[in-house]
C-alpha cells in the first residue's frame, strides 16, 4: 500500500445558515472585510458588522482576477489600521486571494512583492501573515481550504503565486445560500474550475487514497448538478450539492495541487482573456486522454466517474459541449502554432510536472496537438457518467 499523509487545518462550518456563525469565530477581534463593491455584498457586510461588532475596515478596491495594482491600493488602506490582525474574505476566489495577499503584505506592498518572489516563506515569526476567515460566495476555487493565492500580472503577462503553509484560513464558512443569486456564467466557470481541481488531483503524482475518494465524490456531483442548476438556478438543494462538491475538490487538490490542464490555462487567461474556470476545463478531455493507462488507481477513479474508460474523454467533451463549452483551442482564439507552443510551455511548468504522464511528453504532445482531439461525435448514454442520484 502507498504511504500517504493528509493535512488541512481549516476549521469548517458547512451548510445553509453557516453565515450566521461567523461572529463567534471573529470573537470580537478587529478585522478588515474584503468583499466586492456590489450592493448585495454591501448588505452582507453590514449584517456582519452588526453581528460581529468589530469590523474596522471594508476593502472593495479590487477586480476579479486581482492584479498587483489592485493590491497596492488595498495595502494602502490596510496600512492605516495597524490594530487589524484578522481579515474576513467574503466572495469568490478573487476576494479570498486578495485577502491572502493582504494577510502577507500587512499593509506593505514591498513585503508582498518580496513574498511573491520568494521560493519559501521566511522563517521569522514577525512576518507571519494576519489571520484569515474565508466565506466563499462561488462554488469553485477551493481557495477557502488551500494555502495558496493567485495574482495576475497582466503587464508582464505573468501569473504570480503565494504558496505557503501559513496561508490556510483559520476557518471557512461555506453557506450555499450565499450562492443562490450567482449568475449562470459564473456558476458555470467556477463549477468547471472545481471539476478541473477534482480531475487534476486524480491524474497527479501526489494523489492519495483520500484525495482520490474526495475527487470522485466531487466530480460525480458536479457532472450531475451543473446541468440541473442551469434549469433551476435558485434550487437550494442543487446549490448545496455544488458547494459541497467544490469543497471536496478543494480538499482533494489542497493535497496534490493541480496538473497539466491548469498549467495550460494560465497563458490562455493572460493572453486571450479567458476566465480561469473555462481556461482550465476546456482541455480536460484531451488531458484525460493523455492520462489514461498511466496509473491503474487513476483509471479506477475515472471509471467510477465516467463508466467506460474508452468513452470517457468523449463523454466529458460531450458534457462540456452541452454546457456550451468548446474543447477546440481555436474557439478561444488560440491558433495552431500558438497552441503547440503552449503545450511545450505547460509541460515544463511545475503543474505540468505534477501530471502522471509527465514522463511521456511526446505522447502528451501528440494527443493534445490533434486539432480537435475529443470532438464529441458520439451518441451514447450519458447517464452512465452521472452516477444517478
Ligand atoms: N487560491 C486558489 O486556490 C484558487 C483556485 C482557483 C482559482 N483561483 C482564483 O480565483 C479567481 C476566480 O474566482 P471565482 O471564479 O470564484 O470568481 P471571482 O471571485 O473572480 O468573482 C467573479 C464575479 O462574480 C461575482 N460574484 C461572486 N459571488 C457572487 C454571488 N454570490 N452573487 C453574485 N455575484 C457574485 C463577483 O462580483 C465577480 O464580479 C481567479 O483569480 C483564480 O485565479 C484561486
Ligand atoms: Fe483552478
Amino acid at each position: 500500500m502507498q504511504l500517504w499523509k493528509y493535512h488541512n487545518p481549516v476549521r469548517l462550518s458547512v451548510g445553509p445558515g453557516a453565515f450566521g456563525q461567523i461572529a463567534a469565530a471573529v470573537a470580537g477581534r478587529p478585522y478588515a472585510l474584503v468583499t466586492y463593491p456590489e450592493p448585495v455584498f454591501a448588505d452582507l457586510g453590514r449584517r456582519l458588522a452588526i453581528t460581529t461588532g468589530s469590523q474596522a475596515l471594508v476593502i472593495t478596491d479590487f477586480r476579479p482576477k486581482p492584479t498587483l495594482d489592485d493590491l497596492r491600493t488595498c495595502n494602502e488602506a490596510l496600512a492605516q489600521h495597524p490594530d487589524i490582525g484578522l481579515i474576513v474574505a467574503l466572495g469568490g476566489g478573487s476576494a479570498i486571494d486578495v485577502a491572502k495577499a493582504l494577510a502577507v503584505g500587512q499593509g506593505s506592498q514591498d513585503r508582498l512583492l518580496t513574498a511573491l518572489e520568494a521560493d519559501a516563506p521566511p522563517d521569522d515569526a514577525a512576518t507571519a501573515p494576519l489571520k484569515l476567515i474565508a466565506v466563499p460566495t462561488t462554488s469553485g476555487t477551493g481557495s477557502d481550504v488551500t494555502c495558496w493565492a493567485t495574482l495576475w500580472d497582466q503587464e508582464n503577462s505573468r501569473k504570480l503565486s503565494l504558496d505557503r503553509p501559513d496561508l490556510f484560513p483559520e476557518a471557512s464558512f461555506i453557506d450555499p445560500e450565499l450562492t443562490v443569486d450567482l449568475p449562470w456564467a459564473i456558476t458555470l466557470s467556477s463549477g468547471l474550475d472545481a471539476l478541473s481541481h477534482a480531475l487534476e488531483s486524480l491524474w497527479n503524482h501526489h494523489a492519495t487514497p483520500l484525495s482520490r475518494h474526495l475527487a470522485v465524490l466531487a466530480a460525480k456531483a458536479i457532472i450531475r448538478t451543473l446541468p440541473r442548476l442551469r434549469q433551476q438556478p435558485e434550487e437550494i438543494a442543487l446549490r448545496t450539492d455544488l458547494s459541497l462538491a467544490a469543497l471536496y475538490a478543494g480538499l482533494a487538490f489542497s493535497t496534490t495541487r493541480t496538473a497539466l490542464a491548469h498549467s495550460l490555462s494560465y497563458p490562455i487567461t493572460l493572453r486571450f482573456g479567458i476566465s480561469h474556470g473555462i481556461a482550465c476545463s476546456f482541455t480536460l478531455p484531451a488531458v484525460m486522454q493523455a492520462a489514461l493507462g498511466c496509473d491503474p488507481r487513476c483509471d479506477e477513479a475515472l471509471t467510477q466517474i465516467f463508466g467506460d474508460l474508452t468513452l470517457a474523454p468523449r463523454l466529458l467533451a460531450r458534457f462540456l459541449a452541452d454546457l456550451g463549452v468548446s474543447t477546440d483551442p481555436a474557439a478561444y482564439g488560440v491558433e495552431e502554432e500558438a497552441w503547440l507552443g503552449l503545450i511545450d510551455e505547460a509541460l515544463a511548468g511545475p503543474r505540468g510536472r505534477n501530471f502522471i504522464a509527465s514522463d511521456r511528453p511526446a505522447r502528451i504532445a501528440e494527443v493534445l496537438s490533434r486539432a480537435r482531439p475529443t470532438e464529441p461525435d458520439i451518441e451514447d448514454d450519458r447517464s452512465q457518467m452521472t452516477g444517478g442520484r
